[in-house]
């Protein structure tokens, strides 16, 4: 698996589906969708798009388990962190049911990150 080329790909998908969010927000005028399509953007194609360029860019970054760890942990966690505040906003499921799930995607969000920078301090 190339994780620089993952990253890339998947940050620019979701950059076609932000920008879907956004067109529609700003055709319409419903704004309350703009939390879902800011992180679209930036956890989704800024993040990613990022890191994809600095897996190859850096030497030796992108090999070992970290990376992939760190990758898989960013794509489950960025789905369903967004699929799950998109179901909040829109009112599809309720708040009090989808709150609890929210830490445990920021928490895997987070140890990816976590892993990301101990790859960097061991190789960059
Ligand atoms: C053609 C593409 C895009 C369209 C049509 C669009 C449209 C919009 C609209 C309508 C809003 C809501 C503004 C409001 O009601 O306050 C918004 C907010 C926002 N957009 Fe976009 N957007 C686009 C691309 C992007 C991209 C590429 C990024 C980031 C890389 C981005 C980041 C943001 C952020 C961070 C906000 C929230 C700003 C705030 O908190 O006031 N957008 N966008
Ligand atoms: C798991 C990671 C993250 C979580 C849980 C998170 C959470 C939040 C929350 C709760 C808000 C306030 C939304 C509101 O008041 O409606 C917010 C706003 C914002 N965040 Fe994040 N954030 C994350 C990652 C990021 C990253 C990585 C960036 C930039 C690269 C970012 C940029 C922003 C911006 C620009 C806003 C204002 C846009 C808006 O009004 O929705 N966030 N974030």
């Amino acid at each position: 698996m190339n994780i620089s080329r993952s990253f890339l790909i998947a940050g620019s998908v979701y950059l076609i589906v932000g920008i879907l969010f956004g067109a529609y927000m700003g055709g319409s005028g419903d704004s309350t969708l703009t939390p879902v399509h800011a992180h679209i953007n930036l956890l989704g194609f800024t993040l990613m798009t990022l890191f994809g360029l600095a897996y190859r860019l850096i030497p030796g970054l992108d090999e070992g388990l970290l990376p992939r760890l760190h990758f898989w942990l960013h794509q489950v966690g960025v789905l369903l962190l967004l699929l799950g505040l998109w179901l909040m906003i829109t009112g599809k499921v309720a708040e009090t049911t989808i709150g609890p799930v929210f830490p445990v995607l920021e928490g895997a969000i987070l140890l990816g990150v976590v892993l990301w920078l101990v790859n960097l301090v061991r190789r960059a």
